[in-house]
């Protein structure tokens, strides 16, 4: 048997491809779709099938692409009607054969209504789940999608399969899903590397419940939604334009950004950032742009890419990941020594003001205070006189409610969040003062005073 799980940094998303004979199966493939092709080759194998478990709405899929370059027939759940422009519906009813491998798809509502998972048989043995948004390590797939009126629906269809279909194929069942640690679909995913149904079942923290009654309770809660998601579900059921397969290198100038407003990305670390940075340029270091860059960016606006000191692959990460999330109109970059040269000439760079704790601690008193983690996190953990909350997903939307004759110091758990919240207030026209070390540094200096 042939098997592969492709990652992609900055989605954390995985899809995979397994084969037998001389076929491979991909499922969930990603947007820019030649490392299966690359990989099908070095197999020397032909990619033939191509599963999706549900209608994507956190990356562009690369299911048309992949299909017209291989002539693989791509699959698609039938318990849903989302109108898609393409691939052949399936159910429970149906079953695939790769080589001496068989492929059931079996019907997992929940994250979405129409979700498949895909069972792959060894003989007549469960052997592998692919299980999508359904169940992730040590989490569990969102289910507010279809709002707050269907949230309880959604999640006891999630309960159910679960632990009334996927539980069933047995405990010793090697478990794939679609997301890894640190992507937008799951709050929890846990850092390993593989799992069982029985390992998520006995150790996964969200499924320790007593009833169905107790996980409807306890997972039935709305989240926050990026704007970008409603893109994506758009594209993944019209399709989206092919990728090229080169990163863009057509180098500006200030004087073309400003004069055709470009909106400049800058991708460099929170520290560059803060020292020295293009006026009115948005930060989000390559290490949050995922999570961040579908807040604050118009998937259409035109972007420049502040890549200063930075290094080859760096940008390629970053390039590719705003590409799968839909941002089509990367238009250049500000490369080697733009900063440096714009420091000589004295012309459009700002710098972001910082304190440190023990600053913060002397004169919060007088300040007022923006705490830009989101609502679940913020809790009475450090002093303040004056606090607002806004968390920074949403901070855009809401800059104009900071009216303030006070200094605004700018608060998050480390000071990345609260330098990105800056850069918003700054295109705004609203100072900002970053925390630096956040609350995690504030609790350090109270605990050294004790
Ligand atoms: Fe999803």
């Amino acid at each position: 048997m042939y098997f592969k799980r492709i990652f992609t940094p900055g989605l954390s998303h995985y899809s995979y491809m397994v084969g037998d004979g001389g076929e491979i199966a991909v499922i969930d493939p990603m947007r820019d779709v030649g490392v299966y092709i690359e990989e099908a080759r070095k197999a020397n194998k032909k990619i033939t099938h191509i599963f999706e478990t549900h209608r994507n709405e956190d990356y562009i899929s690369g299911s048309m692409e992949l299909s017209e370059k291989t002539g693989a027939e791509i699959y698609i759940s039938k318990y849903e009607d989302l109108g898609h422009v393409y691939g052949e519906k399936i159910g429970e009813d149906d079953e695939f054969r790769i080589g001496k491998l068989r492929i059931a798809p079996i019907h997992t509502p929940g994250h979405t209504l129409g979700h498949l998972s895909y069972v792959l048989y060894m003989g007549d043995v469960p052997y592998m789940a692919f299980v999508g948004d359904t169940l992730f390590w040590g989490d569990l797939g969102r289910t507010d999608f279809y709002g707050e009126d269907r949230l309880v629906e959604m999640t006891a269809h999630l309960y159910d399969s679960i632990f009334e279909k996927l539980f069933s194929l047995g405990d010793h069942v090697l478990m794939m899903p679609a997301h890894g640690a640190g992507s937008a679909c799951g709050g929890a995913i846990e850092e390993r590397d593989c799992s069982t149904l029985g390992y998520e079942r006995k150790e996964n923290p969200a499924l320790q419940v007593d009833s169905k009654e107790e996980f409807v309770e306890k997972h039935s809660y709305m989240r926050l939604k990026a704007p970008y998601f409603e893109k994506m579900e758009l594209c993944n059921v019209e399709g989206a334009a092919y990728l090229p397969g080169e990163v863009i290198s057509n180098v500006l100038s200030l004087e073309d950004i400003q004069r055709e407003d470009y909106t400049v990305v800058d991708i460099r670390s929170r520290e560059a950032y803060s020292g020295k940075h293009i006026e009115r340029s948005i930060f989000t270091s390559t290490k949050i742009l995922s999570a961040y860059l579908g807040w604050i960016v118009d998937t259409e606006d035109p972007i420049v890419l502040l890549v200063d000191g930075l290094k080859d692959e760096e940008l390629k990460t970053a390039y590719w990941t705003a590409r799968r999330m839909g941002y089509d109109n990367i238009v250049g970059i500000l490369g080697e020594g733009t900063v440096k040269s714009l420091e000589i000439e004295d012309t459009g760079l700002k710098s972001t003001k910082e304190i440190g704790a023990k600053e913060y601690l002397e004169m919060h008193r007088e300040m007022l205070v923006l705490d830009v983690r989101r609502e679940e996190e913020v809790e009475e953990d450090y002093p303040y006189m004056n606090r607002l909350n806004i968390p920074l997903q949403l901070l855009k939307e809401r800059v104009g409610e900071l009216s303030s004759e006070k200094e605004i110091a700018v608060i998050c758990g480390s000071g990345e969040r609260a330098t990105v919240a800056c850069s918003i207030m700054e295109r705004a026209g609203i100072d900002g003062t970053v925390v630096a070390g956040g609350v995690k540094g504030i609790a350090s200096q109270l605990k050294d005073r004790d």
